[in-house]
């Protein structure tokens, strides 16, 4: 058999799978990653290549995790090393440590997030000056007691299980951040910077994207792997726990769809408030955004009650996501080494927690990770999953997708070529540029940040 473990969970509804997904893909990366690379490269003409990327790479790419993932039954190790056989445990390897490392920074930025909540409700950063409150929050003592407040939360849910916990949580996580998002992105578009922020955010300008594409290309990638949870296994495991009867490439693509449509709302609703509070993009790095979208709200009628609704369905968003990385490495514990839940989870928290106190140094140090964990580790994960999925066990994986489809009438062999060539072959393209671009923030940026130490 090629299930393992019997007595292993699975979802007890097929929506409860899709919002599940929906609720990884969903998170920091949508709301607070999308925004910042969007203004860090190029405005619009980012947004086309992103778009690109999600529907051309990321959802095939999504495929092959979610074959591996249904046909073993298995953790994003176990589940690669039956697939693909014995040395490929490495990649599986690989994916746990990518978990740890995205997480460890992840829960930092949910922090932020928490103190943001706080500080809507209590005004606290518009009485202080938002720049100022940022500068505050986001590192020392602060930024620690948030980031260990955040993994708490994380812990706690997914102690619980995939169904009592993961599946209750985002069935109500999902919907709420849909709602509360509509309803922010028409309170955006009655806003007086809304008709700048649009020919912003969505006329691309087709010269700058060719004159920068060394950039945009790896950019769009990163973003592409991290914002559809793809590259270590997320996608594996939560497929994992899915019945047969499954028609993975409908599932695969509600979940893209319902991702970049928030991604691009969140655009809708951060560039307006910007615009009207003549708060220039461009000079939002990975926290600025905060900075420029709070201080927007000081200025805006309701702003308070703005912030508070917008900063905790971030904080659902980015929670929803953390349970799946966290996940990853909970189910790999549990399945291989036969640790109860609870105790793996907490032990795994404890472990990411510590991971991540650098990273409440500077802010610089969310820069480090997150080239280093999107660019880099995400798109050789993918890289070397294709190549395991696509070239080596083809055969098996044709034979799973085609499960639970009533007529594929060629596609599955469309798939199969479009992953094997154009998918991997922009995909080392974008880790060869990308490598370039992080050594170059570790020449730049990052080696500034040690001078000054
Ligand atoms: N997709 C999540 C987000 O956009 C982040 C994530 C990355 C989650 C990789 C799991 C794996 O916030």
């Amino acid at each position: 058999m090629s299930n393992s473990s019997a007595g292993r969970e699975t979802w007890a509804t097929r929506i409860g799978f899709i919002l599940a997904a929906v609720g990884s893909a969903v998170g920091l990366g949508n709301i607070w990653r999308f925004p910042f690379q969007v203004s860090q490269e190029g405005g619009a003409a980012f947004v086309v290549m992103y778009l690109a990327f999600v529907v051309l790479i990321g959802f095939p790419a999504m495929m092959v995790e979610f074959v591996v993932g249904r046909k073993t039954g298995l953790n994003a190790v176990g589940g690669i090393r039956e697939f693909a056989g014995g040395r490929w445990k490495y990649l599986g390897g690989l994916f746990v440590f990518i978990g740890f490392v995205i997480l460890s920074y992840y829960s930092v930025v949910g922090g932020w997030i928490l103190r943001y909540v706080l500080g809507s409700a209590t005004g606290g950063y518009m009485a202080q000056g938002t720049g100022e409150y940022f500068g505050q929050i986001s590192v020392g003592m602060d930024a620690l007691l948030a980031h260990a407040v955040f993994m708490l939360l994380v812990v706690a849910i997914v102690a619980l299980g995939v169904k009592r916990g993961i599946e209750i949580a985002v069935k109500i996580m999902v919907p709420a951040i849909i709602a509360i998002f509509a309803v922010l992105a028409v309170y955006a578009f009655t806003l007086s910077g809304a008709g700048e922020a649009y020919s912003y955010y969505l006329s691309p300008d087709f010269g700058y994207l060719i004159d920068n594409w060394q950039s945009i290309v790896p950019a769009a990638a990163g973003q592409g792997f991290f914002t559809l949870s793809l590259g270590m296994g997320v996608m594996i495991t939560y497929a994992s726990y899915l019945s047969e009867d499954e028609n993975l490439a409908i599932d695969g693509g509600t979940v893209v769809i319902f991702n970049t449509g928030i991604s691009i709302l969140t655009g809708l609703i951060v560039f307006p408030i910007l615009f009207t509070a003549g708060v220039d993009p461009e000079t939002s790095g990975a926290g600025a955004i905060f900075v420029s979208v709070a201080e927007a709200l000081g200025d805006l009628q309701f702003g308070r009650l703005i912030g508070v609704l917008f900063f905790t369905t971030v904080a659902i968003a980015a929670l929803s996501s953390a349970i799946s990385l966290i996940e990853v490495v909970v189910s790999y514990v549990i399945d291989e080494f036969g640790i109860a839940r609870e105790r793996a989870t907490v032990f795994i928290g404890t472990a990411i927690f510590l991971l991540g106190v650098p990273v409440t140094i500077d802010n610089v140090m969310v820069d480090l990770y997150d080239i280093f964990a999107a660019q880099i580790l995400l798109v050789l994960g993918g890289i070397l999953l294709v190549t395991a999925v696509a070239w080596i066990y083809a055969d098996k994986a044709i034979d799973e997708l085609g499960k639970g489809v009533t007529s594929f009438s060629g596609l599955d062999q469309v798939w199969l070529w479009i992953v094997r060539v154009p998918v991997l072959v922009v995909l080392v393209v974008s880790l060869y540029l990308g490598v370039d671009g992080f050594v170059d923030f570790l020449q730049g940026d990052f080696a500034e940040f040690l001078n000054s130490l």
